[in-house]
């Protein structure tokens, strides 16, 4: 049986525990996360004993190896000191995404690893969905020939922006990323995976238009719920976004009742007494955000491929669209809707129709990069679609390239 014990019991860590306590070859022994209610209530869940259960990172770290592998899902800034005493302890490391937000620390991460000889898997959850590994395949499979181009638009839907990129988590740069880090290396690990060429150069451009403080309309309250004057007509209206289902709103974040209330078992009450005071019931004019909204990257790939990038915060739904040209054929396809299209030039067009997974499990992704990850940690061997972070690294590096590129309005070599 493999050990497995997680560090942030937050969104992802859950999603992580759930499917490990789903997977008849592993346990999980041991947790830290420092909000009680969310440690309490997973100890609880999945059997981990109280001593296991740990508030403090360093009271965890202390008590030496608990498991064979650890689980880092907490917030962006503070995997790298996490990753770095648990490699030093000898964990096995499925690490979320961004690996850190600073290039250096990356790159000491995976250097450290390879010095112990442990692995560490970067949770690019997207590789491992039905509708990536499927394209995935059927490019190998020579089916369009050689990759010339791939053009990517990631639509993040608005009232996801608003809730990760605006309000949350994600919004200000000092304390996690960009934007384009944080949410696009995604994009950018499945270009390299696809193509399988490393990049060149960078061209990127973003701007914020609409999440300013100049635009908050006349007598905005600071919090929807105060009441604001404008709460029946603004779209990212609080209560619109996380519990008022109206025809014209995708009120899906309730799903993240607990980040935004902080409890294990909250009621829909607590979301509305929350939200008069939380981050996540600001007015979205008047939040301290600095994330781009909007952002295009043009990559220059070895052997002559290209890619296109865009990313942006105003659509409907949450979806990523591509447009893959290889020399005999393309793939055309939206990937939340489970089919993509294949055109062979001069030859058949045909539906190809995966399993769709649903949005919040990644399309599947979620749950195969745990079974992928055990069954690495069980027979020593890892799967082709493994993210093991030697390799992944590029989808960093790009995007850390396409950052110094808007900033400086050049493009980057990464030569
Ligand atoms: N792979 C993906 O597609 C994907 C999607 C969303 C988020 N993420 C990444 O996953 C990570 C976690 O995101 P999330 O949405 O779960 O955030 P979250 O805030 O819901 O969870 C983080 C948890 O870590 C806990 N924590 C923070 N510092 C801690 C510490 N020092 N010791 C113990 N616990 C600590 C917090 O209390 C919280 O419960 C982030 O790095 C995020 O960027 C990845």
């Amino acid at each position: 049986m493999i050990k497995i014990a997680i560090i942030g019991m937050g969104n992802r860590g859950r999603r992580y525990a759930a499917q490990i306590s789903k997977n008849p070859d592993a346990e999980i022994t041991a947790i830290c996360e420092k909000n009680p209610s969310h440690l309490y209530a997973a100890a609880q869940k999945y059997g981990v004993s109280r001593e296991n259960a740990f508030l403090s990172d360093t009271e965890f770290f202390e008590k030496g190896r608990l498991a064979d592998a650890l689980v880092i899902a907490t917030q962006d800034r503070d995997h790298y000191g996490h990753a770095v005493a648990a490699l030093k302890l000898g964990y096995q490391l499925l690490i979320e995404k961004p690996v850190s937000p600073v290039l250096s620390e990356c790159e000491e991460i995976a250097a450290l690893a390879d010095e112990k000889s442990l692995r560490v898997v970067v949770c690019h959850v997207l590789r491992y969905s039905s509708f990536y590994d499927t394209v995935k395949r059927v490019i190998d499979a020579g089916e369009i020939g050689d990759v010339v181009s791939v053009n990517d638009t990631e639509n993040v839907g608005y009232w996801h922006f608003c809730h990760s990129y605006v309000r949350g988590n994600w919004r200000n740069e000092s304390e996690t990323g960009p934007s384009i880090l944080a949410k696009c290396c995604h994009d950018l690990d499945i270009i390299h995976y696809f193509t399988g060429n490393k990049c060149q150069e960078v061209f990127s451009s973003g701007s914020r238009k609409l999440f300013l403080k100049d635009n908050a309309p006349e007598g905005a309250a600071d919090y929807c719920l105060a009441p604001c004057p404008h709460q029946k007509t603004c779209p990212y209206d609080a209560k619109k976004i996380y519990y008022g289902i109206t025809r014209y709103t995708i009120p899906k974040m309730g799903v993240h009742i607990k980040v935004v209330t902080g409890k294990a078992n909250p009621k829909i009450k607590d979301l509305k007494d929350v939200l008069k005071t939380s981050p996540y019931g600001r007015c979205v004019y008047k939040c301290d955000n600095d994330v781009m909204e909007n952002q295009n990257v043009a990559l220059r790939l070895e052997n002559g491929v290209n890619a296109n990038l865009t990313m942006t915060a105003f659509s409907k739904g949450c979806f990523r669209r591509l447009h893959i040209c290889g020399t005999k054929g393309e793939i055309i396809g939206i990937d939340s809707r489970g089919k993509f299209r294949l055109n062979v030039f001069g030859g058949p067009s045909k539906t190809i129709k995966v399993s769709s997974g649903g949005v919040f499990g990644h399309l599947g992704g979620d749950r195969m990069i745990v079974s992928d990850f055990i069954d690495l940690l069980r027979t020593g061997k890892p799967s082709t679609r493994l993210s093991l972070i030697a390799v992944t690294l590029e989808s960093h590096r790009i995007a850390f390239a396409a950052e110094e590129s808007r900033k400086s309005g050049k493009s980057v070599s990464l030569l």
